[in-house]
């Protein structure tokens, strides 16, 4: 059994062989052939937080797959009256063959993946999003073909999506580029774990030097979930990080914009990129379903 806690759980092989997995369900869905490869097979969702896309990808990648999927939020749960995460854990991993949370402290998820019998899937935590970040490489290898070579560039706050995105960059062989304020750097841990297996990670504040020569451009939300308490100060500080069409003009004529969604057009991105030729985010969407279902059936199986 294996969890999927950080993107760095899955070494260059298996990210591979999980997107070649996807990219064969993607167009068997596509000719409307679905498989029952996890029937009888029971999905919990465990979510401290919103969701649009992950909550309904997973729960469709189950029923795809012929099996179930149950979500829970906390608040529903014994948790809200003082049950512990422990005992939750171990209850729901004799009921199901998976779980997937989306946590407001890492620490919970870590705490679920030491009790749970059954993997354990990191769908969204403060430090890392790492089913994003495989489904992102999914629609980058769609529209480019391969990794290696490759500039992907993260414009604005270093947050848990941009961690995971290191982890990926190294594991695949992209370069990877963050023009963020100070103050706003990724996880400093997670960058020296993503140099150690080989990564080209470099950290700065200029964004228009950043852009230069991008393949792949990437942003995010300013004010993540938790962030609440500081909007004007990250409305501030983030500003000059927003990609428009000027910072656009500086990457590769080819480029492909990318958010993980959901976004705010007129802080991160302009409507005129999140909407333009070179935005590929529906597809960063859809890919969600394509490249978790791959996720469940090497978890699960
Ligand atoms: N990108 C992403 O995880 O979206 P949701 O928060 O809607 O799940
Ligand atoms: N960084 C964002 C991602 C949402 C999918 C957040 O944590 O809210």
């Amino acid at each position: 059994m294996k969890h999927f806690i950080s993107f760095a759980d899955l070494t260059h092989d298996e990210v591979m062989e999980l997107l070649d997995t996807a990219e064969v369900l993607k167009e068997k869905r596509a000719r409307g052939k679905l498989t029952d490869l996890l029937k009888n097979r029971s999905l919990a969702m465990f979510f401290e937080k919103s969701s649009t896309r992950t909550r309904v990808s997973f729960e469709v990648s189950m029923s795809d797959l012929g099996g179930q999927s149950i979500f829970l939020s906390s608040k529903d749960l014994q948790i809200g009256r003082g049950e512990t995460i422990a005992d939750t854990a171990v209850v729901l991993s004799r009921y199901v063959h998976c779980i997937a949370a989306r946590v407001n402290e890492h620490s919970t998820l870590l705490e679920i993946a030491a009790h749970s019998s059954v993997p354990v899937i990191n769908a969204l935590s403060d430090v890392e999003h790492p089913c994003q970040i495989l489904s992102d490489l999914l629609t980058i290898r769609e529209y480019k073909n391969h990794f290696k070579g490759l500039k992907y560039v993260w414009v604005g706050d270093g947050n848990n999506v941009c961690n995971s995105a290191i982890l990926g960059c190294a594991i695949v062989g992209m370069q990877m580029v963050v023009a963020c304020p100070p103050g706003y750097e990724p996880n400093a841990k997670i960058i020296e774990q993503a140099r150690e297996l080989g990564g080209d990670i470099t950290i700065m504040s200029d964004p228009f030097e950043a852009v230069k020569g991008a393949d792949v451009l990437y942003t995010d939300v300013w004010i993540s979930m938790g962030d609440e308490h500081e909007i004007d100060k990250r409305l501030n500080d983030l500003k000059a990080y927003q990609i428009d069409p000027k910072l656009l003009s500086f990457a590769k004529s080819d480029a492909i914009v990318m958010h993980c969604m959901p976004a705010h057009r007129g802080q991160e991105i302009t409507a005129e990129v999140m909407d333009g030729p070179q935005s590929v985010v529906y597809d960063q969407a859809e890919n969600r379903l394509h490249a978790q279902k791959a996720l469940l059936m090497k978890l699960i199986d």
